[in-house]
């Protein structure tokens, strides 16, 4: 396996902590849950969008390149992060959002715009489609243009995933403790395809369950074939060989509820569950849904007592703050 942690440009602050959910794990009576905090990774409220940006930015900064154009959704965390990390390292910054601009701008919203970040509203596309406009734009006037994928996720981004699995394994070691699965949100898929390359890598058994969190590419195994491939790339520029198939690519999509953004009762008993018995913060799109997700398996029976579960928190707490009716709601 080639080294590749000289490519990273340091953005948080590692490794983010695992906690024990103990008061969880008794009221679920399932397995014992275990959390790794990556909603702590330290860049502007945190979030798994870090551990990626790290690698990206690197690449933008050794290209010499001033100004980074990215897309997301008007809540991207995504963005929010990226933002962040252009303040950091002194780039401009670019963010082709869904949506059109409401009047009051609240959660990552309001910390793009802190940021200093500018915003370009896509109306009904919310995946990128106008970044190549936007780029073509910048450059005629001059502007040293990098453009990162949406969800950060690209052969580079999930490398902060395979560093993030290293990161994790040592951990576990430390404390004796051994992970049957691990339960992740799973939307542009490089979080995913990072931990089973990393994962693979370290020739673990644990396994990787995507949550699937947007109803694009439900049809076909589309979005598993995504990670698939993402797992590919990311493996060839390591050297490493892998043995995964379709079928090692699991994402459950029953959870997908009314859709993406959409907060419903299983994401609103999620988030409310944790917070009243652990004091964490989940979100509403991403780590609520998938929180739901691991709920609902355990009581399923899909594990069994004594195993272990590592649900990895993947951060989206200041998408809370415009959602704060929908999390309330009975
Ligand atoms: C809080 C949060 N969790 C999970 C994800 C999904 O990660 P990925 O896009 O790598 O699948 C995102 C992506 O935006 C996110 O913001």
């Amino acid at each position: 396996m080639k080294e590749f942690d000289y490519l990273r440009r340091p953005l948080g602050f590692f490794p983010t902590p695992i906690v024990k959910l103990e008061r969880l794990s008794a009221l679920l009576g399932g397995p014992n849950i275990l959390m790794k905090r990556d909603d702590q990774t330290g860049l502007a409220l945190g979030g798994n969008k870090t551990r990626k940006l790290e690698f990206l930015i690197a690449d933008a900064l050794r290209k010499e390149c001033d100004t980074i154009i990215t897309a997301g959704a008007a809540q991207s965390n995504h963005c929010r992060q990226t933002a962040a990390a252009c303040a950091l390292v002194g780039l401009e910054c670019h963010l082709v959002l869904g949506g059109e601009q409401p009047k009051n701008p609240n959660g990552n919203l309001f910390l793009d715009k802190l940021f200093d970040a500018q915003i370009h509203w896509g109306g009904v596309q919310r995946k990128g489609e106008g970044v190549n406009k936007v780029c073509e734009l910048l450059k005629s006037k001059g502007k040293k243009t990098y453009i990162i994928p949406y969800g950060g996720s690209n052969e580079l981004g999930s490398l902060g995933f395979v560093r993030a699995s290293l990161e994790l394994d040592s951990q576990l070691k430390e404390h004796e403790e051994e992970v049957q699965s691990i339960v992740v949100a799973s939307s542009s898929g490089g979080t995913q395809a990072g931990l089973m390359v990393g994962l693979e890598m370290l020739s673990s058994e644990t396994s990787v369950i995507g949550i699937g969190i947007d109803k694009l590419g439900v049809e076909n195994h589309e979005f598993a074939r995504v990670i698939l491939d993402l797992t590919y790339s990311t493996a060839n520029q390591l050297e490493l060989d892998l043995s995964y198939d379709l079928n090692d690519v699991e994402v459950r999509y029953e959870y997908l509820g009314r859709g993406y953004g959409v907060v419903g009762q299983p994401e609103r008993n999620a988030i409310r569950t944790v917070a009243k018995t652990e004091g964490v913060l989940l979100d509403p799109v991403y780590t609520g849904r998938a929180m739901a997700g691991l709920i609902d398996m355990i009581k399923q029976g899909r594990f069994e007592r004594g195993q272990t579960v590592l649900f990895w928190h993947t951060g989206g707490t200041p998408s809370l703050f415009s959602y704060t009716d929908d999390v309330l709601q009975y």
